[in-house]
């Protein structure tokens, strides 16, 4: 099989290393260009940020070329930027042909912007055909979840085909590499828990209700499930973990609600791309877990499964209580972006 080239922008960041040492193991995609701001000119080994994960000595001597589509030789870029520099550059990368998989939340909300989490809601992407059509561009965006957003619809989609949700109220865990390098000053976190994360949760609630949404007549009619969120920071370095209650319309019992989850597979599964894991979720049976430190790398590709425990029932018989733990770069960031891709492909939208 013929490799596909594919650029990462903004690639010395948190997310930027997940997908440089995810990238280098691909069988489909080869790394061709990296792309930065400061770092522009440097050694991609010599500019990484932070503490850099397994950085292979090719991808090192890469030179940080200017974030521009003329200096990015690639049929398809990643695009983990910040917020500002994705909102300006990513439209000027689809406009100049390329497929744009983007990690910020620049694009997410855009009625003709695909949000896709692959096994939740793959029909999504045939809107890039409505975003090529209004904007004229040979390229197109399509956009991942916020990393939180990500592990929360995962044991939802299941849990709303077979009981139909009315509501959700859910409190996050986030870890610190959430927030990005350097991120939350270390005497702010540790030994402590910050109950805010700004614009945090209207964007779990409102990615939700958009991912969770039927495609009809060429748009998005977003999901009308109650949806309450509360995150907050806590001093762990990866993987969000998040306390769930639902309310469904149908009654719900904890053994069913743990064969629904337990068995859950989307279509990356049945196509097996790569990336996918074989079970999207896995649900564990102890009392004190999953826990990020022990539970992060679960499942057959690590990081890329939600791994949910404690399913208890609520008061009420239409109600359920659980956690999930989900890991931020790779199933909320690079992981699910090259699963993303990987789905483009198969369906024959990478030229
Ligand atoms: N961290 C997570 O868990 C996570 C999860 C899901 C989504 N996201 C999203 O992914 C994006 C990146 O997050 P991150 O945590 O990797 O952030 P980060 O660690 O702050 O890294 C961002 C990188 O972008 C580069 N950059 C900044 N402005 C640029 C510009 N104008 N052109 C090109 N490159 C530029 C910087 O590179 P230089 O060194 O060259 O300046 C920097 O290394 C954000 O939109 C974030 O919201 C993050």
């Amino acid at each position: 099989m013929k490799q596909i080239k594919v650029a990462v922008l903004g690639a010395t960041g948190m997310v930027g290393q997940r997908y440089v040492s995810m990238l280098s193991r691909h069988p489909w995609f080869k790394l061709s260009c990296l792309t930065g701001k400061e770092s522009v000119g440097k050694k991609y080994g010599e500019a990484v940020r932070g503490n850099p994960i397994d950085i292979p000595s090719s991808v090192a001597d890469m030179e940080v070329v200017p974030n521009e589509p003329k200096y990015v030789d690639a049929d398809l870029v990643f695009s983990p930027l910040p917020t500002e520099a994705a909102h300006e550059s990513e439209p000027l990368f689809a406009q100049e042909g390329f497929p744009v998989v983007s990690d910020a939340s620049a694009h997410r909300m855009e009625k003709d912007v695909p949000l896709i989490v692959p096994e939740i809601n793959p029909e999504h992407i045939e809107l890039i055909d409505v975003q090529k059509k209004n904007r004229k561009w040979d390229g197109y965006i399509v956009t991942t979840p916020n990393c939180t957003t990500v592990g929360l619809v995962m044991p939802l989609k299941p849990l709303h085909d077979a009981y139909c949700l009315k509501k959700v109220v859910v409190t996050t865990m986030q870890a610190v590499s959430g927030a990005g390098f350097p991120g939350v000053p270390s005497l702010s976190i540790l030994g402590n828990v910050i109950p805010y994360i700004s614009g945090e949760e209207g964007k779990v609630e409102k990615e939700t209700q958009k991912i969770l949404g039927r495609f009809k007549d060429g748009s998005i009619e977003s999901a009308r499930i109650a949806i309450e969120a509360s995150c907050t920071r806590v001093p762990t370095i990866d993987g969000h973990l998040e306390s769930v209650y639902i309310e469904t319309e149908k009654v719900v019992s904890v053994e069913d609600a743990k064969r629904v989850l337990a068995e859950f597979k989307g279509l990356p599964q049945r196509l097996a791309l790569p990336t996918a894991p074989e079970r999207p979720i896995i649900v564990m049976e102890e009392e004190d877990r999953p826990q990020p430190r022990l539970d992060i790398y679960a499942g057959s590709v690590p990081g890329m499964s939600a791994v949910v425990g404690r399913v208890r029932s609520a008061k009420d018989e239409r109600a359920l209580k659980f956690f999930v733990l989900s890991h931020n770069t790779i199933r909320g960031a690079a992981g699910i972006a090259i699963l993303t891709a990987e789905l483009l492909h198969a369906s024959g939208r990478i030229e």
